[in-house]
């Protein structure tokens, strides 16, 4: 379990070369379906997940995301999972601002869709680059939906790459 977790984490890297393999609908639900095990504060969910695999809405998703000429890779891309916040509801009595972990918990469930997806040998990146205009038609978000990440999907032949992380002793305080 500590091997396979090591391998998963070092190995996962965003991928911006997906091959032409495709990428089956079922195999994106799988993804979800174990992502939506991510822990959230107060158990509250405040998430709503858009599994995007027709390729009119996969065309429509890569030119929302694809900011300014950035992220020219998306067209490559043989799905997208993107996100969306919600307005969260907490346990009575919690003294935060509703959506004061929305942000936290959105992390999770992107966590936990890269590494399950690396599990079962899909490549992904995250995009944080969402032109609210273009996504909103996209995904036909409804009223209280906030999409600022999608998630690209694929296959790819890229070798593993060494990962770039500040020095342990920069970032890491023991007290
Ligand atoms: C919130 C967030 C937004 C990101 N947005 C983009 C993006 O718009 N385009 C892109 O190519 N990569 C994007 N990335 C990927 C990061 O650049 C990448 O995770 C980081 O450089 C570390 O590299 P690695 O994922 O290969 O380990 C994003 C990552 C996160 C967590």
């Amino acid at each position: 379990m500590k091997e396979y977790f090591n391998e998963l984490i070092s190995t996962r890297q965003s991928c911006r070369d997906f091959n032409d393999k495709p990428l089956g609908k079922e195999t994106v639900l799988e993804i979800i379906s174990s992502a939506l095990l991510a822990p959230s504060a107060c158990n509250s969910q405040p998430w709503k997940v858009y599994a995007v695999t027709s390729p009119e809405k996969i065309k429509q998703t890569a030119l929302a995301i694809g900011v300014n000429g950035h992220n020219k890779f998306l067209s490559k891309a043989k799905a997208f999972i993107a996100v969306a916040e919600k307005p969260a509801v907490l346990k009575e009595g919690v003294r935060f601002d509703r959506n004061h972990f929305v942000k936290y918990d959105i992390g999770e469930l992107i966590a936990y869709i890269t590494l399950k997806a690396k599990s079962i040998g899909v490549e992904t990146c995250i995009i944080g680059m969402v032109d609210q205009n273009l996504i909103k038609p996209a995904l036909e978000l409804k009223d209280g939906e906030l999409c600022n990440i999608v998630i690209a999907l694929g296959y790819s032949d890229c070798a593993i790459r060494d990962k770039k992380r500040k020095p342990f002793d920069e970032t890491v305080t023991i007290l």
